[in-house]
């Protein structure tokens, strides 16, 4: 399991970590963003003296075969051996692919994660997730492949625009609903359109050590690592469509809307409490609005879902909850009911 380090001084911690690791080279990824806003932060560490920096496009288009195959060529170019080192600056995009690329180079290399983003600090870069899309479906290709370390410092999250942190922010939602009622009411109140930064800093531990725990019961998501899933059947699908039709939405907004639509199908098949569905929906609806999506879409959303990788037959796979912190797994729902829970996605 990776080794999570809180701090507000990430070049001491990533020279600490890459002299526990030794490597004989180190490489640093970071694309077309955090080259210039993050990586000049922690370029002074002593360990990143003699580090080759590989830079790759932003956005999640640049998730693809190609980007990872010019990372390929760079490690190769660069000399990179077994024992080489890769430092993954960024959002989701760049750890996962990095993680990706670290994992298959020469059969695995180390690699670091100091993920820049809300989203890549509670959820993507934690847990060991590395992929790239391919054919128009999200992280189609990828591996479990654990970083050494991911490296947490919310002193990044300041500069952050405020439609990343709501997006981020979807999943620390998400992680509160699977946890349990304490937590879920704190995320209700917290401030989210004008953000206290100490609060967040807490809330963002106190999310990681969620998924932490769920993640090290089940790393390969053979069981209870499916709860993560919550909201992400259908939010993955609302992504794609998005994708698809060339007006992309960041993957917390299309989580948020996946949740409403989930929780939903929650108090239908697993008796969720209505209350908590309506106070959580008010509070989605509030700061991420509502999908403009029609029903003459619905058979190429439910499509989408049936490509969902929890599905292990033609059965679309949901995670539900039958209260705050009380998660069902392994629940199915027909054509029919999914349809039920986009009406009520876009009437509310
Ligand atoms: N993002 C869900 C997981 O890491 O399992």
């Amino acid at each position: 399991m990776s080794h999570i380090i809180y701090t507000h001084d990430t070049p001491t911690a990533l020279s600490d970590i890459l002299s526990q690791i030794a490597p004989d080279h180190i490489f640093t990824l970071s694309d077309s963003n955090t080259s210039h806003l993050c990586l000049p932060l922690i370029a002074d560490a002593k360990a990143l003296e003699e580090a080759e920096h590989i830079r790759i496009e932003a956005g999640d288009t640049a998730k693809s075969l190609f980007t990872l195959s010019m990372v390929w060529e760079a490690l190769c170019n660069g000399r990179a051996t077994r024992r080489s080192a890769l430092v993954c600056v960024g959002g989701g995009m760049v750890t996962d692919l990095g993680g990706f690329a670290a994992a298959t180079f020469k059969r695995g290399i180390a690699h670091i994660n100091i993920p820049t983003t809300l989203l890549s600090m509670v959820d993507a870069a934690v847990g060991g997730k590395t992929g790239i899309n391919f054919e128009g479906f999200k992280n189609e290709i990828g591996a479990f492949a654990d970083s050494r370390a991911v490296i947490i410092d919310t002193n990044f999250l300041r500069t952050q625009d405020a439609e990343n942190i709501r997006s981020g922010y979807a999943e620390m939602l998400k992680h509160s609903l699977l946890n349990g009622e304490d937590m879920w009411r704190r995320h209700l109140r917290f401030p989210l359109a004008t953000p206290d930064y100490d609060e967040l800093s807490v809330l963002v531990r106190q999310s990681i050590e969620v998924k932490q725990a769920i993640v090290t019961e089940d790393p390969c998501e053979k069981g209870i690592r499916k709860a993560l899933n919550l909201g992400h059947t259908i939010g993955h699908a609302l992504e794609s469509h998005y994708m698809n039709v060339g007006h992309p939405v960041l993957h917390g907004k299309a989580v948020a809307w996946g949740l409403v639509a989930e929780l939903y199908l929650a108090v239908k098949k697993c008796a969720f409490p209505q209350e908590k569905l309506r106070h959580t929906v008010t509070f989605i609806f509030e700061h991420y609005g509502k999908p403009d999506i029609q029903c003459s879409q619905y058979d190429s959303l439910v499509e989408l879902m049936q490509h969902d990788k929890k599905n292990t037959d033609s059965r679309i796979n949901f995670t539900l909850l039958s209260d705050v912190g009380q998660i069902c797994l392994d629940q199915y729902a027909t054509k029919e009911e999914i349809e039920e829970a986009l009406d009520f996605l876009r009437e509310g």
